[in-house]
């Protein structure tokens, strides 16, 4: 897809990849739709839009709350007609070690990182799947298998993988394509950075944007980066499951247990 003169809506973009994403966009004469829970962000963000030459529409609105993301494609279709490409984007990692949670944490994890995506992809489908387009979901290298200190993370992304992969079986036949996005470490906001093994492993946020649009713009079904987490990531998905948990063990230390 060619990524100029399109309706392209984008979750998650008052910060970190989602602006950055909606501001490389918005210099090729997009109608681009922005959407978070900050409107003072957006706000900025469509200014910045509007001057590099793109039409902006703002929608604030809270991803985990089906209701309120149906009315945002019904208004994206209202105001802008037919949707080209959505990138779903919201999400978010706090570190959070098992045995030293709770319920609401974990729950709350997967609604941040997987209701957000369900809540906007199924009306995207009705909407897009007889015109076609790209629906794009910014997922995680965590979502691959599961992490330590990074559980109810890794599996809300890997849930959305598989849904996606689902999609791809079930509507191959129509004009619709789905792009996962598995960016690893990226300095943005919502990174952080002291649960970073090594901050050699961060990327920049152009960098990362740049990758997104890369396979987008190819609609690559998957496209983990950069190569230097690709590759681990490849070669640990091939390991049998108790040689990866043992690699892993080594790799990151235990947390302390409280009832020591
Ligand atoms: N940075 C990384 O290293 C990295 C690596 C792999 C994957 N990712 C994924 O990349 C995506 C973007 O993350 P980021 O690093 O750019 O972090 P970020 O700067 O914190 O961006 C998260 C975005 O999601 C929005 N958001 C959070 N909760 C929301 C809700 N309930 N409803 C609507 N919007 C909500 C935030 O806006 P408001 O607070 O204004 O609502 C913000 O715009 C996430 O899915 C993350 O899991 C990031």
């Amino acid at each position: 897809m060619e990524l100029t003169g399109k309706t392209i809506v984008i979750t998650g973009a008052s910060s970190g990849l989602g602006r950055g994403l909606a501001l490389a966009l918005s210099t090729r004469s997009n109608r681009l739709v922005v959407t978070a829970r900050r409107g003072e962000l957006l706000e900025t963000l469509a200014a910045e839009i509007r001057a590099n030459g793109s039409q902006a529409l703002v929608r604030v609105n809270d991803a985990t709350d089906s209701a309120d993301c149906q009315r945002v494609v019904d208004e994206t279709v209202t105001h802008f007609g037919p949707i080209d490409l959505a990138v779903l984007n919201v999400g978010g990692s706090p570190g959070v070690v098992m045995g030293e949670t709770s319920v609401d944490t974990v729950l709350g994890l997967m609604r941040l990182n997987y209701d957000s995506l369900v809540n906007y992809l199924v009306p995207l489908i009705a909407v897009m799947r007889d015109r076609g387009g790209i629906i794009a979901h910014t997922s995680s290298p965590a979502g691959m298998f599961g992490l330590p200190k990074s559980g109810p993370y890794s599996a809300a992304k890997a849930a959305g993988r598989l849904l996606l992969d689902t999609c791809r079986i079930e509507l191959a036949h129509t004009p619709l394509r789905f792009v996962s996005l598995y960016p690893g470490f990226t300095a943005t906001e919502g990174l952080k950075t002291e649960e970073v093994p090594s901050p050699r492993l961060i990327i920049s946020k152009d960098r990362a944007v740049k990758e997104m649009l890369w396979a987008i713009e190819r609609e690559r079904s998957h496209h983990i980066f950069p190569k230097r987490i690709a590759w681990p990531i490849r070669l640990g998905r091939m390991l049998p499951e108790p040689m990866r948990r043992w690699v892993l063990q080594r790799a990151v230390p235990a947390a302390p247990s409280r009832t020591r």
